[in-house]
């Protein structure tokens, strides 16, 4: 029997956290044997709300689940944290610049790198949700200087899912056939979704594939704008996807990526692919004992260069504007 795990998860009233609560105490994030303990964090207006989501967890009598807190204070949601997975965030509303944007979030995701830094347990791990997520993910780390940078991510797994089901769709094969794809970047509309590594059934996606014009006009576009096709749709973003691709993020980064495969993951990088130090981005990614480690020796052709430069150069500015605004 395992010990339990402290979980915490912000904006736990928010639409994804009602899609994410519920299987984290099913076991669905760290496996059928180890129980949960839960951390609700979220702004003092939401509070009841996330009662009332505990109240529906309590109804699911989950064998797994050894309890849960509800809070407004992140000293308090993230003292002795295992995962922590920061998903409350400042929407960008009508009119609002890309800055004004970083400085929201900055107001949110360094007090919680604080909390963090302060309170959490030595094995955590941070999943950050949140958007801009890549860059929310500097600002928590660089409020964090005594948690190891490997522990801080952000979520690229959702992109990573739906370019599987688009690749899927286009050559008829089942998504458990694709093996190796890659997500390189931003979280944001100039991610740069890879099949030049990729396998269906053994055999190199792009050459199976054949029409780049597809890859060019069709698939990296819908993969990088389905949010907002999403949104569009449904009359509200994503939030079961969102949620069901946070719990394939930390499943792997805890259980292992399958042997012979790999996934997609924003990480702090240590230079890799030409990507600057201390950028947080998307890269071809395995988890081996509990660590994330980015797949290397990959050969980037001209096509897909162009891309991650691009998604990169986007990084940079992101990087540029909160560190001249004062928030890393
Ligand atoms: P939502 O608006 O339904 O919920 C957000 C919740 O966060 C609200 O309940 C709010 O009260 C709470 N919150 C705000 N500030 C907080 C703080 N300082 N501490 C704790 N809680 C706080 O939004 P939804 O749909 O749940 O999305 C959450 C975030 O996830 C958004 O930023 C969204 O853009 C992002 N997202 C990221 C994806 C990715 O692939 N990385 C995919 C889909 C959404």
């Amino acid at each position: 029997v395992h010990a339990p795990v402290t979980v915490t998860v912000t904006g736990a009233a928010g639409q994804i956290g009602y899609a994410l609560l519920f299987r984290v105490a099913s076991g669905q994030l760290l496996g059928p044997e180890t129980p949960v303990k839960l951390r609700l964090l979220e702004i003092p207006q939401a509070v009841k709300a996330a009662e009332g989501t505990a109240m529906e967890l309590d109804d699911c009598a989950f064998p797994l689940l050894k309890g849960i807190d509800i809070s407004d204070d992140a000293r308090q949601a993230f003292d002795g944290v295992n995962v922590a997975l920061l998903v409350g965030a400042r929407p960008r509303t009508k009119g609002m610049e890309r800055g004004d944007l970083l400085e929201a979030n900055g107001g949110i995701f360094g007090p919680q790198g604080e909390a963090i830094n302060a309170g959490a347990a030595d094995d955590v791990r941070v999943l950050v949700v949140g958007n801009p997520a890549n860059t929310n993910a500097l600002i928590a780390k660089a409020h964090a200087p005594d948690v190891p940078a490997d522990r801080f991510t952000a979520m690229t797994r959702l992109d990573h899912n739906r370019a599987l089901s688009q690749l899927a769709a286009k050559t008829g094969a089942a998504v458990d056939e694709i093996t190796k794809l890659t997500i390189w970047g931003n979280h944001s509309a100039t991610q740069y979704p890879d099949i030049f590594h990729a396998e269906i059934g053994g055999k190199n996606a792009a050459e199976v594939v054949n029409d780049e014009a597809w890859l060019a006009d069709e698939f990296i576009p819908t993969v990088a704008k389905r949010g907002a096709a999403i949104i569009e749709a449904r009359g509200a973003s994503s939030a079961a996807s969102a949620a069901n691709a946070a719990i394939d993020h930390v499943h792997d980064w805890v259980l292992g990526t399958p042997e012979g495969d790999w996934t997609s993951a924003g990480l702090v990088s240590d230079g890799s692919y030409g990507v600057p130090e201390g950028l947080v981005s998307s890269f071809p990614v395995v988890s081996r004992n509990g660590s994330w480690e980015i797949v290397q020796g990959l050969e980037i052709n001209d096509f897909s260069q162009q891309r991650i430069d691009a998604s990169v150069q986007e990084l940079v500015e992101e990087r540029d504007t909160v560190t001249s605004l004062g928030l890393i």
